[in-house]
């Protein structure tokens, strides 16, 4: 009886969809290496792509490999071996297409065993319409020489410029061969890039049309999601014994000297949680329309230039995506509704690294207190909502199947996952909790896990580690809330408010300009000696008491602060939407200004409050102006807050 029961038990288990965003059959066969060859032909915009696959197969028969693709066209599959050309048909279906794309099935023409590994090759081609991919002209880069080509594949994106597993459940190595057409290409990918040539091409090239062959290794097993590219005018300069940075020449010095401080904030972080095991690390600066503030791609992070502020108040995303090396990168979350394994202990991890950075505490609590405020808004207006999707993504497992894994991304993970690591480890101290997330780390090291891996691992660690009457109420007070704060829709069910001296001053001075209708506060300059996050609280705050705030006040605010003119990215998006919000925002004050913002900086975080925050009619007019500077994510953000929009007559 007990075998029946355990055998049933292990037949659910493996039944259970680990990952519903894939439609690769990836519990029977998984991907141990990959190895991609792409010609590059940026003037046209098309890549010519060929890979050679090595999966081990896991099923008692297997006879077919289930790939995700996005928008590509595969010219042919075949056996390396013996050249023998297999049969494959995509799997489509019109909704899915655009959200998730579709099921490449590969015929292996034979049945493969338990155990055996299977190695085929795929000829295939991608454009424009591969979303992960962003082809610039060269009028649309700093140096104006040559074409540019970034690409951005979390969360599910990868399988438009390579047909694969797209989950970040399964973990593979990758190499990879890229071929230019253009002397002033320079490459480089999310690998180390190999001094002489390894590999052996698999296609046949026209060598009069080659320029260059960059070839790239990672031996350390990776998602699909981390796996990266970059090729353009760009160059490196070193900031350290194992840091550079990476960009176009034009800024390349200022991009240096802003991140000067590299080589240290690796060792902040290795201070807390051991040895960085990667190798290098190096910062590409992006262009600004990178739709993100920064991508963890391992040893090549991406970055947008909005993070070069010149006061080095945005280094603070390299804080963060170093910190991926650790959490999302060496330790992956299995599926993207608990994507809250990367970011929210990636956040965590950060805020002590950035403890070390700033010397203070309290600055570090004022981060906490503007992603808090996020978070309380973001968690009201999912939980409002009639969607049972959306409601869901003011939870940590917000639902994905059926859906572009993107549209549950908010702040949410990160935060609410950082509060729930900060009210664990206020459970058993500091000292205790920084043990248990190194332990963490070295069990799952380079493997896949969710929020119920994490929390057997905690449990029967503190069974260890604790005395067993402080284990009883460590235990109690962590079944209290751990599934509420993970699965509930409404607030976590305990309260943090990271009150603390330095955001005392900002809060009261807050206060003080509502109350003040339009006068200005009597200490209304200390705001010119607060730090970049204080001054992001500031408006975080005002942005809350948006319905409060008069014209008269903003134009009092504007006058004390010059808060149009800042340099700040951080600062001027959230000035901008209370503009909008507030209807202080007019031709005669700051409307162009933000519609010139909107024009020169892509990163989602920004541009979307505005967004938001426009009529329906301005919104379609600045998006149209501004279409072809946008990455295919943002478009695709943009579009659908334009979509929920109503007309105003
Ligand atoms: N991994 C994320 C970016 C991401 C998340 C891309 C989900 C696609 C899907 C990255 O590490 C990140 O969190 N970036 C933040 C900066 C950070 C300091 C919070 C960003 O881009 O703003
Ligand atoms: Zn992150």
């Amino acid at each position: 009886m007990k075998l029946v029961i355990i055998l049933l038990l292990c037949h659910m288990l493996y039944c259970v969809d680990v990952d519903k965003n894939t439609f690769s059959n990836y519990k029977d066969v998984k991907t141990q290496h990959l190895h991609i060859e792409w010609l590059l032909n940026l003037n046209d915009k098309v890549i010519d792509g060929s890979v050679e696959y090595t999966l081990k197969v896991f099923a008692s028969q297997l006879t077919e490999v289930h790939l995700d693709i996005y928008k590509m066209n595969i010219l042919f599959v075949y056996y390396p071996s013996n050249g023998q050309v297999l049969k494959h048909h995509v799997e489509y279906d019109p909704i899915q297409s655009e959200e998730q794309g579709d099921k490449l099935v590969i015929e292996l023409g034979q049945a493969y065993k338990y155990g055996e590994i299977v190695k085929f090759r795929i000829k295939y081609q991608i454009g424009e319409d591969a979303r992960a991919l962003s082809f610039m002209d060269p009028s649309q880069t700093d140096d104006k020489k040559a074409p540019y080509l970034f690409s951005q594949c979390e969360a599910n994106n990868c399988r438009s410029m390579i047909p694969l597993q797209d989950t970040p459940s399964i973990k593979f190595t990758y190499s990879a061969t890229v071929i230019t057409q253009s002397p002033l290409i320079n490459v480089f990918m999310s690998g180390n890039r190999l001094q002489t040539q390894k590999f052996e091409l698999m296609g046949n090239y026209d060598l009069n049309s080659i320029a260059n062959i960059f070839q790239f290794e990672l031996n350390i097993k990776i998602p699909a999601y981390l796996i990266a590219i970059v090729a353009g005018t760009v160059e490196e300069r070193s900031t350290g014994t194992r840091t550079a940075v990476i960009s176009e020449s034009k800024n390349i010095q200022k991009y240096k000297d802003e991140l000067e401080d590299l080589d240290q904030y690796v060792q902040y972080l290795e201070d807390y949680i051991g040895e960085y095991k990667w190798g290098s690390y190096k910062i590409v600066i992006l262009p600004a329309s990178f739709p993100f503030g920064g991508m963890e791609n391992p040893l090549l992070t991406f970055a947008n230039p909005t993070i070069i502020v010149g006061d080095k108040s945005g280094v603070s995303v390299a804080v963060h995506e170093i910190a991926h090396s650790w959490f999302g990168n060496t330790i992956t979350c299995n599926n993207w509704s608990n994507m809250w394994i990367n970011e929210g202990f990636c956040v965590f991890l950060e805020r002590k690294g950035l403890k070390t950075l700033f010397k203070d505490i309290n600055l570090v609590h004022v981060n906490s207190q503007v992603g808090n405020n996020e978070m309380n808004t973001l968690i009201k207006e999912f939980n409002s909502s009639q969607d049972d999707f959306v409601k869901s993504y003011a939870s940590l497992h917000p639902k994905t199947e059926n859906h572009n894994a993107d549209d549950s991304f908010s702040t949410i993970p990160y935060e609410r996952g950082f509060q729930l690591l900060y009210y664990l480890e206020k459970q058993i101290n500091e000292t205790r909790f920084q043990q248990l997330l190194k332990d963490w780390l070295q069990e799952y090291e380079y493997k896949s896990a969710d929020e119920s891996d994490f929390y057997r691992f905690m449990i029967s660690w503190l069974k260890v580690q604790l005395s067993a009457e402080e284990f009883t109420t460590v235990k109690k007070s962590i079944d209290n809330v751990y599934n509420k704060w993970i699965y509930d829709y409404g607030k976590p069910p305990i309260e943090e408010t990271f009150d603390n001296p330095a955001s005392k001053d900002v809060l009261q001075l807050a206060n003080a300009w509502i109350e003040g209708k339009g006068t200005k506060p009597q200490n209304y300059q200390i705001f010119d000696g607060f730090k970049s996050n204080q001054k992001q609280l500031f408006l975080s705050t005002l942005s809350a008491l948006a319905k409060d705030i008069t014209e008269a006040i903003m134009v009092s605010l504007e006058d004390a602060y010059h808060l149009s003119d800042l340099r700040d990215a951080e600062l001027l998006f959230r000035w901008y939407a209370l503009s909008i919000n507030t209807k202080y925002a007019k031709d005669t004050t700051n409307l162009q200004k933000i519609r010139a913002f909107v024009g020169v900086v892509g990163r989602m975080k920004m541009v979307n409050p505005i967004y938001k925050a426009l009529n329906k009619e301005t919104a379609t007019q600045w998006y149209q102006e501004n279409y072809a500077f946008y990455h295919p994510l943002t478009r695709q953000s943009i579009e659908s807050i334009i979509k929920s929009k109503t007309i105003i007559i």
